[in-house]
């Protein structure tokens, strides 16, 4: 039976990925400028670290990945069940609430109105709206699924499934609050519950936001572009299962040293460890899928992107697990090391899949050829070249300045007790670091450019190398 699939809320979905990618990147080429060179806040509050960081995180986090997410789900989902979306009514109004939502983040954030819970800075009313998007989204996702065509559920979409139920408890209980106005409220908890509470759903907004719907994206996007069958289906099933249970427990890893129990520290580090096994799986996976289409990798940009992000999902979920040992995490917590890590998985893994994902939906969406293979292939160097340079000089930097605080001298004084010396010792990293985001960005606005020229040629016809298409 012809299925009818609404494209064009995946192609909005693609712009608004697009869109909120430039500007967050750009936010976060300014800050790491700003570290560099503290005058370029021009001593307003606007321009301000402690205001334009937030508007980074979430910019790039609910503006970039999510748009980008919700474009795969709007165009996968409805194919792997070969049944339209349940309402495109629906969808269309997820769309603009969900924008809406960042606006008015960023709005918000600009002005200095937060929570001041990391990756849950957003006031309460913006906090309502997400829930109702949310919510929106969720029912039209399982409506879809009540009403398939295709009985098996591949486990791209189970992936997805773990996102959509897993941030609808975390947001929830993490948000729970006294509003005592328009834009400011408390939170019901307090102390300990609050940072163990805190850092349960920052560990797992990383692991359902920053992980599992890009799996899913994963699983979707390799073997359609290389149209080879997963290389272990067993095995997904497998680390998928095992890779949401041990997660959710792992959230203490944030807060070791800290008054939370000590028992509960060493959970959060148990459990940390063996999500090796769980992400390696994946990545495994995702490897071996690959490999079987290594010809294909060395003449396809979207292929390379798509190994860069794996090797960056290793790294980072190898990396993770040895911060979360104590003795490394008394050397990495809250250095340049942390950012290191954050980013090796943001753009590598992230934004690597994501940028996969716009090449590989772009010439469907339009039904154009895509304009240029080989600015693709420019864009990878240079994005690659960008996030080599921001991983290794946030290593440096990240153990220089955990060595440099914990140094003592002869008599057991501090070695360097005049914090701004560290600080200054740290700056030539830290501008290795923005020449490395600036390279990241120039190498996005090149694809937005192939982008452009292919929607130009729209509807000049575009043969899929997947030949199971619309299977
Ligand atoms: C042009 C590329 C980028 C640049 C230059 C950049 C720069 C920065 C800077 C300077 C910070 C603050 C670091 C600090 O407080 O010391 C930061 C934080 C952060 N960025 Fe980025 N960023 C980029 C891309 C991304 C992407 C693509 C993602 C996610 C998909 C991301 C996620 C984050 C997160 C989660 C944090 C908070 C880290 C933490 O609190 O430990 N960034 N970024
Ligand atoms: C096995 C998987 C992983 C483990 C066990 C892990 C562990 C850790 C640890 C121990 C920290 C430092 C906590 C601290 O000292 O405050 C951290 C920070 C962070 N990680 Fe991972 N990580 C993993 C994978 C990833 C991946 C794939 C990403 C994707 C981008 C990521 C994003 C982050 C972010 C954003 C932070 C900073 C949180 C903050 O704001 O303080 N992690 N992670």
């Amino acid at each position: 039976m012809e299925v009818n699939y609404d494209n064009q809320i995946v192609r909005w979905y693609v712009k608004s990925a697009i869109l909120w990618g430039v500007v967050a990147m750009l936010i976060g080429i300014w800050i790491a400028f700003e570290m560099v060179f503290p005058v370029l806040n021009f001593n307003s509050p606007y321009l301000s670290f402690g205001r334009l960081r937030p508007i980074h995180t979430n910019g790039i986090i609910f503006g970039f990945t999510l748009s980008i997410v919700f474009a795969t789900v709007f165009y996968a989902v409805p194919r792997l069940f070969k049944t339209p979306m349940w309402s495109p009514l629906l969808s269309r109004l997820q769309f603009w609430l969900y924008n809406l939502t960042i606006v008015l983040a960023a709005v918000t954030l600009a002005l200095g109105y937060t929570q001041s819970k990391e990756y849950a800075e957003l006031e309460w009313p913006l906090d309502i709206l997400v829930v109702i998007w949310w919510v929106i989204f969720a029912v039209n996702f399982f409506m879809t699924m009540a009403k398939r065509q295709e009985k098996h559920i591949y486990v791209a979409v189970w992936f997805f499934i773990a996102t959509i139920v897993t941030i609808a408890v975390l947001y929830i209980v993490n948000n729970i609050a006294l509003p005592s106005g328009l834009l400011k409220s408390y939170s019901v908890y307090s102390g300990v519950t609050d940072a163990n509470i805190q850092w349960w759903y920052g560990h797992n907004a990383v692991a359902f936001v920053l992980t599992t719907p890009i799996l899913g994206m994963m699983y979707y996007y390799l073997p359609k572009h290389t149209n080879l069958p997963i290389f272990s289906h067993r095995l997904s099933i497998l680390h998928f299962w095992s890779l949401i249970f041990i997660y959710i427990w792992a959230g203490p890893h944030h807060l070791l040293y800290s008054p939370v129990p000590e028992w509960a520290q060493t959970l959060g580090m148990v459990f940390s460890l063996a999500l090796i096994a769980p992400s390696w799986g994946g990545m495994l996976n995702g490897f071996l899928t690959l490999s079987q289409a290594k010809e294909k990798v060395r003449t396809d940009a979207t292929l390379k992107f798509m190994l860069v992000a794996l090797t960056f999902y290793g790294m980072s979920t190898l990396e993770g697990p040895i911060m979360s040992i104590r003795a490394v995490n008394s050397l990495s917590h809250n250095t340049d090391w942390t950012i290191g890590h954050v980013h090796g998985g943001a753009l590598g893994w992230v934004a690597g899949m994501a940028i996969a994902a716009i090449y590989y939906l772009v010439p469907r969406l339009w039904n154009a050829k895509l304009y240029s293979e080989k600015l693709a292939e420019t864009h990878f160097w240079i994005a690659t070249l960008g996030i080599l340079l921001y991983y290794v000089s946030m290593w440096a930097s990240g153990i220089t300045e955990g060595l440099m605080w914990r140094a003592y001298d002869a008599s057991g004084m501090l070695q360097y007790p005049n914090w701004i010396e560290i600080v200054q010792n740290l700056t030539p990293f830290r501008f290795v670091r923005a020449i490395g985001g600036t390279l990241f960005l120039t190498g996005f606005c090149i694809m937005i450019y192939n982008v452009y020229k292919t929607i130009q040629n729209k509807g000049s016809g575009f043969v899929p190398t997947d030949l199971r298409e619309g299977a």
